[in-house]
């Protein structure tokens, strides 16, 4: 094995995994007699990012033997039409999970959309009541991208008890909710965000690093605690067309213990972790 294999964290192989341990559950499902997991995803628009995304969640879905149902709106769809579509969502009985693809229009109030799924069907694990179970370290369903960073520390056997984690990025979707996580899982967690005065002076105490800033690049290894665990969140596609991360992998790989790569780190957890969820989301709707 090559050292630049060592150090790799492969989000790829753990997410295939825990793929692997859904679509066998739902083999044992349906020789039960019972129905497969439901999961709705609506998409709002042409986003090309996002419609990626949502090919990939519905193909990943269909692989592990779910029930997928696709709906595609119009950009210029009402926020009452979208809401109409959720209430139906939320009353259909072989819908388990239902996720509304972000970003969307500007017509439409994310947070009324976000509050009107069911909280036991919000896959996404951004209602007010699931973020609130996390907060409150009795987590429901869990934020998918936080939840995945987590377990692909556990997967390697990083434990996050009594280490000092720095969050690069406070968003509700990802810096935040991983911020939870990180603090029931026990470390001393900072959060930083655009207005934070000394970033490097903060990572030069981080034992592990969420990067989720949105900027292609940004973390530098000279940053770095050597030994650092670092867990690069980012998308971001070059002019080039090429896909990198928040973090500097090269400079950063010289530094860190273990690093995730962009491609093939967190993005295929997040995904894997959507399963996941509409899988428990389906088991907690049938013993409830
Ligand atoms: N792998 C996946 O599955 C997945 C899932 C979701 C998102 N992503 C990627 O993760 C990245 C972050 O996404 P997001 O939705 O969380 O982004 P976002 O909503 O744009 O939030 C970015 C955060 O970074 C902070 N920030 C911006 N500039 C900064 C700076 N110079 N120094 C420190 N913090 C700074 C912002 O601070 P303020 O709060 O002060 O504005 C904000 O909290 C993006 O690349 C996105 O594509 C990946």
């Amino acid at each position: 094995m090559s050292e630049t294999a060592d150090k790799r964290i492969d989000g790829k192989a753990v997410a295939a995994n825990l793929r692997k341990e859904i679509a066998e559950k739902v083999k044992q499902r349906r020789e039960k007699g019972l129905p497969a997991p439901g999961l709705a995803v609506v998409l709002v628009g042409e986003d090309p990012a996002s419609q990626v995304y949502v090919g990939s969640k519905v193909r990943a879905c269909e692989e592990v033997g779910f029930l997928s149902r696709n709906y595609r709106l119009d950009a210029s769809t009402a926020e009452a039409e979208l809401l109409a579509l959720i209430d139906e969502l939320n009353a259909d009985p072989e819908i388990h999970g239902i996720l509304v693809q972000l970003p969307l229009p500007k017509q439409i109030d994310v947070q009324s959309v976000i509050e009107r799924i069911n909280p036991k069907k919000d896959v996404d694990g951004f209602h007010p009541y699931n973020l609130g179970r996390l907060a409150g370290k009795a987590p429901t369903l869990r934020p998918c991208t936080p939840y995945g960073c987590m377990r692909l520390l556990e997967a390697y056997g990083i434990d996050p008890m009594g280490k000092n984690a720095v969050v690069i990025g406070a968003s509700n979707i990802v810096g935040r909710p991983v911020a939870l996580e990180l603090l029931m899982a026990r470390a001393t967690v900072t959060v930083c965000h655009s207005k934070t005065k000394d970033l490097p002076g903060e990572l030069a105490r981080a034992d592990i690093v969420i990067a989720a800033v949105g900027i292609p690049n940004f973390v530098k290894g000279e940053w770095l605690k050597p030994g650092a665990v670092v867990i690069d969140v980012g998308i971001n596609r070059l002019e080039t067309g090429k896909l990198v991360g928040d973090v500097d992998f090269e400079s950063a790989y010289e530094k860190a213990s273990a690093i995730t790569p962009v491609p093939g780190g967190v993005g295929p957890m997040t995904i894997a972790c959507l399963l996941q969820n509409t899988l428990e989301a389906c088991e907690a709707i049938e013993n409830a």
